[in-house]
């Protein structure tokens, strides 16, 4: 059991080096912002170079500290260097936010292969193969790891125009289990957040115009989300003195919204 330990040290991530991928934006900025102002080190990942210098500036303003990397998540090529330069600046990455994601709205019938694979590519295959490189220098480093998956609540519904998001989200958290079960060995939790709906460039059109109006009168706190929504579930699943003997769950947050189908 042991003595308690006050929240202030539960979540301090002080020490650790994060990289999060998709940090250029939503969800991704947000999750960038928390883990420095906790401690960590955080390497911001995304295609949007000018973005990611914006938020390295507001890090910094804030008193952390931030690097940032170009990285298409879909060029399997570019995704070692990406650890490199990571390590470079700050040393082995010991966090990792599987984050970064598209959505492609398209009717079943109407999904082209290039369109099907480009979701694949950016919302799972990056998922796994970024895990894998974080895994094997977690291990190589002898360091203990977790590895944060953002999965989505169309991780378990579906919904029209979005299938193939859906099957690429369904298959991030069975990516979630399956890298929890072979690497719990070497010290090295994987989970996912599955959050419900949460105002971002992703979704804002929707909302925005009123074509979302019937999804948020589904959910049963009657709001959709805002990124700090997540602060908490994020900071439980980032701090190993928080959740050390949690790997391969994955937590909804959604206000609600699974309990009425999600959709
Ligand atoms: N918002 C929601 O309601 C919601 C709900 C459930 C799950 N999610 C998931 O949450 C994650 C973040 O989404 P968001 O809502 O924050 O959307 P967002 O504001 O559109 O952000 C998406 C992020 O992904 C990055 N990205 C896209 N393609 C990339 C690529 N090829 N390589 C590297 N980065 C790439 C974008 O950066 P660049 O364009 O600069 O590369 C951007 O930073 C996604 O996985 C999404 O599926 C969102």
């Amino acid at each position: 059991m042991g003595k308690v330990t006050k929240a202030a040290d539960l979540f301090d991530l002080t020490g650790q080096v994060a990289l999060v991928t998709g940090a250029s934006s939503g969800l991704g900025w947000r999750f960038a912002e928390v883990l420095a102002a906790h401690g960590a080190k955080v390497v911001l990942a995304a295609r949007s170079i000018d973005r990611l210098q914006a938020l390295k500036a507001s890090i910094e303003a804030a008193g952390g500290q931030a690097h940032c990397v170009e990285l298409d998540v879909a060029d399997d090529a570019a995704i070692p260097g990406a650890f490199d330069a990571a390590e470079a600046a700050f040393g082995t990455v010991t966090i990792v936010l599987n984050n970064a994601g598209i959505a492609i709205t398209k009717s079943a019938l109407n999904m082209s292969r290039q369109d099907w694979r480009k979701v694949m590519a950016v919302n799972l295959d990056a998922v796994w193969f970024i895990a894998q490189e974080a895994g094997r220098r977690m291990k190589a480093a002898g360091k203990p790891g977790t590895i944060i998956n953002t999965a989505s609540i169309a991780s378990f519904t579906v919904g029209f125009g979005i299938g193939a998001y859906c099957v690429a989200k369904a298959g991030v958290v069975q990516a979630t289990n399956a890298l929890a079960l072979e690497l719990a060995k070497d010290n090295i939790r994987v989970n996912a957040i599955a959050p419900g709906y949460i105002l971002t460039e992703i979704n804002r059109v929707y909302f925005d115009s009123g074509a979302g109006d019937g999804t948020i009168a589904n959910i049963p706190q009657g709001r959709i989300g805002d990124p700090s929504d997540l602060d908490g579930t994020l900071l439980l699943l980032a701090s190993a003195k928080a959740s050390g003997f949690m790997t391969g769950s994955t937590i909804v947050v959604d206000g609600g919204h699974m309990l009425t189908g999600g959709r």
